[in-house]
């Protein structure tokens, strides 16, 4: 089986990631590597910030490695805070307060309408072949935050065709509906059609 290092610090993600990808590889993390520096999210594309990724981690694993950008698009906020989804919880102080400052940003807005937004890539520095796969899944904000499962905003959205938000429904209904698992499915299948042709 080859071997493939998931180059995340979220453990949200983590936990996520290995489920769909435990099986297809050998999987690593980048605790296996020791102390490592944090890449940066320049960019203000998903799949620019996750080649980014993949690449700066790929100096130090050796390996494939596996990265990938997400974050959550508000339709009525011009898709904010979209790749700015990390540093929009961290500047608010936490994701209760960002929950409080996006309820504020969307009070006059009856528009609820937002999707979660996840590009995963795999970069292979031995042959400089890269990787990528695109998820998305719609939903709507709402308030107050409901459910205890998930990470970062799965508290206030809620996939359309459900009555509860991502946080609630858990990690099962989330692999197969959401953009993290679409992503990785649209990879592995980029992934195979390179590797057999
Ligand atoms: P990044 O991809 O590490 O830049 O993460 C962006 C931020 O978007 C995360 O810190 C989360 O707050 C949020 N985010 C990304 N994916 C999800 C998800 O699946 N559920 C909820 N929030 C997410």
């Amino acid at each position: 089986m080859k071997k493939l290092c998931i180059a995340s610090t979220n453990k949200g993600k983590i936990w996520e990631l290995k489920s769909l990808l435990d099986g297809v590889f050998e999987l690593y993390l980048l605790e296996d590597f020791g102390a490592l520096p944090e890449a940066e999210e320049p960019f203000e594309s998903f799949l620019k910030n996750a080649k980014n990724k993949a690449k700066h981690y790929a100096k130090f694993t050796g390996m494939p490695t596996f990265s990938e950008d997400a974050g959550l698009c508000v339709r009525a906020l011009n898709l904010f805070p979209g790749v700015r989804s990390k540093r929009f919880i961290a500047e608010s102080g936490g994701e209760q307060n960002a929950f409080a400052r996006l309820e504020n940003m969307l009070a006059a807005k009856d528009d609820r309408r937002a999707e979660f937004v996840c590009v995963s890539v795999i970069f292979d520095p031995q042959s400089g072949q890269i990787f990528t796969g695109k998820g998305a899944m719609q939903g709507e904000i709402r308030f107050p935050a409901q459910g205890a499962s998930g990470f970062g905003f799965d508290p206030i959205f809620t996939p359309v065709g459900y009555q509860q938000t991502i946080a609630e429904l858990g990690e099962t209904v989330k692999s197969a509906i959401g953009h993290r698992g679409k992503s990785v499915r649209a990879l592995l299948k980029n992934y195979r059609e390179k590797m057999s042709s």
